[in-house]
């Protein structure tokens, strides 16, 4: 694993020279995740955007109907999985409300936005992610102990209506780690409200394409060293997994990686940095670049059936949904068949081809995954659709779930790409040569 020499430095070892340990060292108690939140130009047509997209019905919103006169926040929610998308108001609504002593002069559903964060926010980023929320045991414990080891406060907590306390922690550029605590004893976040000042929307429309929780949240960062040990450094949380740039066997990905994780493995967070000096221009070069510095890269979500999700989210690709990133070639399926034939079958193999589906393997299980294209005007974040295989274990009480981060990122798919591109391409060479002798 990545140790830290004397000087406190943060030094990469590399996949192969990894050991995966868990300490269980998390400084507080981490549930899971509870909700990200986009910051965006105009809420309404965003969510709306990706609720068709990725088949994730509207559930609740708090916006001027509901008497929030300083933001519109409109809720999306599949399984576990809760997308915010939230834009400001015009300061004067707010203002006017204020001088008329309205009982409403501070509505915002969400204590923590501020206006002009937002502008900036905005500017620098396009459509991003501001929040990565995680339910805790007692947001304003994890805060104190944040803070007491060296995590850089954005907002100290907050009490929603005596029942919901709200933190935020700066983790890497304008992206905040934002802590969810419920007052109310054995609340599960997988009940039915999501926080207080949220008002539910009915169902309209029947939408659900299979997707069931943030598997993991990326971050792309300047340099990995000090991000990886900030964020260690006030969570306790451990390397769950790391790989460089050599160890994908080329150069061409251009990234080194850190896994962090939680003591159960369910709250993975990896963050990226750039390698320099490559043939092509590393990919985490580009984001920073259009993101104007750090922020979040990818968000995997996690299907309780790929096939089903990607065939529906296909379907809407050209008609407002999300485009993926081009199929591999046939060389790839080829391959795979002497890779992956133990735990897929031939027909599912042969939809993974069909939908363009990438599959990887650990020594722990087999990870299918699949990536869009960017999702906004820029060049930066985008959505991984996964499905984990394996891995399946019993809880105390006898409940099956499975373990985090089972088959892996994904790591074994960068040289499987490029070795079938290149064989690809060579196919293509040779059938050039034969069609030139045929001429
Ligand atoms: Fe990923």
């Amino acid at each position: 694993m990545g140790t830290e020499n004397a000087t406190g430095e943060f030094k990469l070892v590399g996949f192969s020279k990894f050991v995966r340990t868990n300490p269980k060292s998390d400084r507080f108690g981490v549930r899971r995740f509870h909700h990200v939140e986009f910051w965006c130009g105009d809420a309404t047509n965003t969510a709306r955007r990706f609720s068709w997209g990725l088949g994730m019905p509207l559930v609740a919103k708090s916006d001027l109907s509901t008497g929030n006169q300083i933001h519109a926040s409109y809720l999306l929610r599949s399984g576990d999985l809760r997308f915010l998308f939230t834009a400001p108001y015009s300061p004067s609504i707010a203002a006017t409300a204020a001088a008329n002593q309205t009982p409403n002069s501070s509505s915002a559903a969400i204590p923590t936005f501020d206006r002009d964060a937002f502008l900036s926010f905005s500017a620098a980023h396009g459509l991003a992610v501001r929040a990565i929320a995680i339910e805790v045991d007692d947001a304003e414990l994890a805060y104190a102990t944040s803070v007491a080891h060296g995590a850089k406060p954005s907002s100290p907590p907050i009490f929603l209506e005596n029942r919901v306390v709200i933190a935020e922690i700066h983790l890497y550029g304008d992206v905040v780690l934002r802590y969810v605590s419920h007052k109310t004893p054995n609340f599960s976040s997988s009940d039915d409200e999501f926080l207080p000042g949220f008002e539910p929307v009915p169902e309209s429309f029947p939408l659900d394409f299979g997707i069931r929780r943030l598997d993991h949240a990326v971050g792309n960062v300047p340099e990995l060293g000090p991000a990886v040990s900030y964020v260690k450094g006030f969570t306790g949380f451990h390397e769950f997994a790391e790989f460089t740039a050599e160890d994908v066997g080329t150069s061409e990905s251009g990234l080194n990686s850190v896994v962090l994780a939680n003591n159960d493995d369910s709250v993975l967070i990896p963050m990226n940095e750039p390698v320099y000096g490559t043939k092509r221009k590393s990919q985490i070069q580009t984001y920073l670049e259009h993101n104007e510095g750090a922020g979040v890269q990818h968000l995997a979500l996690t299907s309780e059936d790929i096939f089903r999700t990607l065939r529906e989210m296909r379907r809407r690709s050209g008609i407002g949904g999300f485009e993926f990133m081009p199929s591999p070639p046939p060389t790839y399926y080829k391959n795979l068949r002497n890779r992956a034939a133990d735990v897929l079958t031939e027909e599912q193999m042969k939809e993974c081809e069909d939908l363009g589906i990438l599959v990887d393997k650990d020594d722990q299980g087999t990870l299918l995954q699949i990536f869009t294209k960017p999702i906004g005007d820029r060049p930066t974040i985008f959505i991984e659709i996964i499905q984990r295989v394996g891995c399946m274990m019993k809880d105390e009480e006898g409940r099956s779930y499975q373990k985090g981060g089972c088959g892996g990122f994904g790591k074994g798919n960068f040289s499987e790409l490029f070795k079938s591109i290149e064989e690809y391409e060579k196919t293509l060479e040779a059938k050039q040569t034969v069609d030139s002798a045929t001429v």
